[in-house]
């Protein structure tokens, strides 16, 4: 069965609420689509306005995070609970930004994964390497580190429905995007990996992006691969290219 593709856009710390609705608004009926899944991961306290805002469209909204606690004493912190009863769908997990400025290791990232299935939340998975890991040619390695990690005492059919992002940091923000034959075989290997972990059912089932630098003029190349379901999309979500991403055939 063919997977369907998902753009995913992550808006990081952009847009006040405000402005979070008017890009809504502007992206409206650019991000129509009858075959992708098409997805707002926004910043916490836009989860409410933008989830009323894309209300009756084919947008579904995520979180940029969520904490693996049910509730209590965690200052800043928000649950799944909080999310699902705002209306949010997805919640990307281990972003490269949050394992390195807000030190999120693979224990904390896994139990996050967990309590999102648990609750049924679709878990947006990041993983990716440095330039450093790259040029000394252990890129496949570490990813297969952080799945395994990451995904520790998840079952085969939780993996089937979430959703993992290979960016490589070196691409994210920078303008420089992996090549197409770089992301591909990243994106195999990752399959593979989820193959060897679980059994080729779940690996042709879940569906892997490619993020870092996606932009208009190479998203149809990336996401014509056999291995790459869709993107996600940090700068370009911002702007109504966003519409031609989704729209990338
Ligand atoms: O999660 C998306 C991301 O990190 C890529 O960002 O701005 O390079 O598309 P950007």
């Amino acid at each position: 069965m063919a997977r369907r593709k998902i753009v995913a856009g992550n808006w990081k710390m952009n847009m006040t609420p405000s402005q979070a609705v008017e890009l809504c608004n502007t992206l409206k009926d650019l991000v129509k689509s009858d075959d992708v899944d098409v997805v707002y991961c926004v910043p916490a306290i836009d989860i409410v306005p933008v989830v009323e805002a894309v209300k009756g469209t084919n947008v579904e909204v995520g979180a940029e995070n969520m904490y693996f606690e049910e509730k209590g004493a965690y200052t800043g912190e928000i649950s799944a609970d909080m999310l699902l009863d705002a209306g949010v769908k997805y919640v990307i997990i281990g972003h490269s930004e949050r394992r390195d400025y807000f030190k999120e290791c693979d224990c904390l990232l896994n139990k996050k994964v967990k309590k999102a299935l648990e609750k049924g939340l679709i878990p947006i998975l990041c993983c990716g390497e440095t330039l450093e890991q790259r040029e000394m040619g252990v890129t496949m390695d570490w990813i297969r580190l952080q799945i395994k990690s990451d995904l520790a005492d998840v079952t085969a059919d939780q993996v089937k429905g979430m959703v993992i992002a290979y960016e490589p940091i070196w691409a994210i923000g920078t303008g420089k995007t992996a090549t197409t034959e770089q992301a591909e075989e990243v994106c195999k290997g990752i399959r593979e990996c989820i193959a060897e972990m679980y059994d080729t059912d779940t690996a042709e089932a879940v569906r892997i992006q490619y993020g870092g630098s996606v932009n208009a003029g190479n998203a149809a190349e990336l996401f014509a691969q056999p291995d790459i379901d869709g993107g996600l999309v940090g700068g370009a979500s911002l702007k109504a290219d966003f519409g031609k991403i989704v729209n990338y055939k």
